[in-house]
């Protein structure tokens, strides 16, 4: 497997990231590990492992500052971003994704995706 671009030989593909931060980053914004976010990882692992997916590394990660919108999960070498709320959310990253090499549009978290005005704090705005 390569990344595409530059023909260098990857480790992993997919490496996947998926929050199980459990503290919240800011009052009110929730943590990805409240919202379900290890019984997620634990079914993307086994659901990858089921369909004989191979390449694929699923890591744990701290906070990726999306809190509010989580559990969230980076899948790279795309570096698409994903918001998950069920099992049949992972599973469709997992085929459609993963396994068909395109994108859960529905799932995806964009730029835009920031954190709502009102939790933004004054010494971020200035
Ligand atoms: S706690 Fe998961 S993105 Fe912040």
């Amino acid at each position: 497997m390569s990344d595409g671009d530059s023909g260098r030989k990857l480790l992993y593909n997919p490496h996947i990231f998926m929050c199980l931060e459990e503290n919240e980053s800011e009052p009110g914004r929730g943590c990805c590990q409240d919202k379900g976010a290890m019984e997620l990882f634990g079914h993307m692992r086994a659901y990858s492992k089921q369909n004989g997916v191979t390449g694929i590394r699923i890591n744990r990660a701290s906070c990726l500052d999306r809190c509010e919108l989580g559990p969230i999960m980076v899948v790279y070498p795309e570096g698409i971003w994903y918001a998950v709320r069920s099992k049949e959310d992972v599973e469709d990253i997992v085929r459609t994704h993963i396994i068909g090499g395109e994108r859960v549009e529905r799932l995806m978290v964009h730029p835009a995706d920031r954190v709502p005005e009102d939790l933004v704090t004054a010494e971020q705005t200035e």
